[in-house]
C-alpha cells in the first residue's frame, strides 16, 4: 500500500511497491489519455533549493498531465529561506497549501529531516550526494522497457561514483533483484563509497572495480554514464583534473554488445560525445520521457488516486 507514504530513499519501497509503480507506468504508456483528469483538484508543491531541469519540470509536467496543479520555487533565494526561515518551518507551512511535495536540497539528510514536519507525502527529489529515488524509478522503468527484466544483468556504472547520488540509489535498487553483477568504473578519487561495497558483500552480490572502461566494455548489458559534478568538489583543481576521465565515443563502443543499453541521468557535460546520441543503444533521451511517466505513476500511488 503506497497511499500516504513518503519516498526518501529507494529502499523505502519493497520490490512489490516498485512492481506496482512499474505496472501503473506501463499502463500510462499504453493509454496516457485515460489518466488526464485523475488529479483534478490536487496540488503538487515543488520545493527546489538546488538547480534542476529534468526533475522539477518532469514533476510539473506529470501533475499537469494528470489534471492537477503545481506551485513552488526553483531556488532558495526566492523563498523565505533567504530571510533565515528554517527548512522545518518552510516544509510545515507548505504542507498546508498542497497535497504532495517534491523537494530537492543540497544537504544530505534534508529529506529525512523534513518528513517529520509534513502532513502530506514528501518525495525526495535529490538530497546532496545522498539519494535521488525518483531518478532511480526513472532508470528502472528505462531498464524494464529496454531489457524487459531487472535480473541477470551486468551493470556498468561509470564516472563520478563517489558523489553520484543517482548511482548510489540505482545500485541499492538493482541489488534487490537476483543475479545482477556490478562493474564500477571510476578514477581512484571518485570510487564508489565503502558503505555500498560493504552492503553488496553482505548480500554476496558480485562486483568489480576498475579504472579502465575499455577493459570491461564487452561484458556490459547496461552502461550507466555519469557526469563529474563540479558542484560537489571542494577545489577547482581536482575537478579540472578529473572532469574528462571518461568520454564515451562510437569508437569506444566498438567492443560493446549489440543490445547494450546506455543510460545517463543527465545533464551531461562532455562524458558522452554527441555522435553517440544516434546509436540505437543510446537510451538517455527515452529515459527523460520515462521520467515523466514514472512520476505520474508515483504521484497517483502516493495520493491514493484510483
Ligand atoms: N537527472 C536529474 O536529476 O536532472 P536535473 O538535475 O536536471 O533535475
Amino acid at each position: 500500500m503506497l497511499s500516504g507514504r513518503d519516498l526518501i530513499e529507494i529502499n523505502d519501497f519493497s520490490k512489490e511497491d516498485i512492481s506496482e509503480i512499474m505496472d501503473l507506468a506501463q499502463d500510462i504508456i499504453k493509454s496516457p489519455e485515460s489518466f488526464s483528469s485523475c488529479c483534478t483538484g490536487k496540488i503538487l508543491g515543488t520545493l527546489f533549493f538546488e538547480p534542476s531541469t529534468r526533475t522539477r519540470l518532469s514533476f510539473e509536467s506529470a501533475i499537469h498531465r494528470l489534471g492537477g496543479d503545481c506551485i513552488g520555487f526553483s531556488e532558495s533565494a526566492s523563498s523565505s529561506t533567504a530571510k533565515g526561515e528554517s527548512l522545518a518551518d518552510t516544509v510545515k507551512t507548505i504542507s498546508n497549501y498542497v497535497d504532495i511535495i517534491a523537494m530537492r536540497h543540497p544537504k544530505e539528510g534534508s529529506a529525512t529531516l523534513s518528513k517529520d514536519f509534513t502532513t502530506v507525502p514528501l518525495i525526495n527529489a535529490g538530497d546532496g550526494g545522498h539519494q535521488h529515488p525518483t531518478q532511480t524509478l526513472t532508470d528502472l522503468l528505462t531498464i524494464m522497457q529496454t531489457k524487459g527484466t531487472f535480473e541477470n544483468l551486468t551493470i556498468g556504472l561509470c564516472g563520478d561514483l563517489k558523489f553520484g547520488r543517482t548511482v548510489h540509489s540505482l545500485v541499492k535498487a538493482m541489488s534487490m533483484y537476483p543475479n545482477n553483477k556490478f562493474v564500477f568504473i571510476s578514477p581512484e578519487e571518485l570510487k564508489i563509497p565503502e558503505y555500498i561495497k560493504i552492503n553488496l558483500r553482505s548480500k554476496n552480490i558480485e562486483f568489480v572495480e576498475t579504472e579502465k572502461l575499455s577493459s570491461v566494455m564487452g561484458e556490459l548489458d547496461i552502461l550507466y554514464m555519469t557526469r563529474v559534478q563540479r558542484e560537489r568538489f571542494f577545489n577547482e583543481e581536482d575537478y579540472i583534473r578529473l572532469k574528462d576521465s571518461y568520454i564515451l565515443t562510437l569508437e569506444k563502443l566498438e567492443d560493446a554488445k549489440k543490445d547494450l543499453a546506455i543510460l545517463h541521468p543527465l545533464p551531461r557535460v562532455n562524458e558522452i560525445a554527441v555522435e553517440v546520441d544516434s546509436d540505437p543503444r543510446a537510451v538517455y533521451f527515452k529515459q527523460v520521457k520515462y521520467g515523466v511517466i514514472v512520476r505520474m505513476a508515483l504521484i497517483l500511488k502516493l495520493l491514493g488516486v484510483k
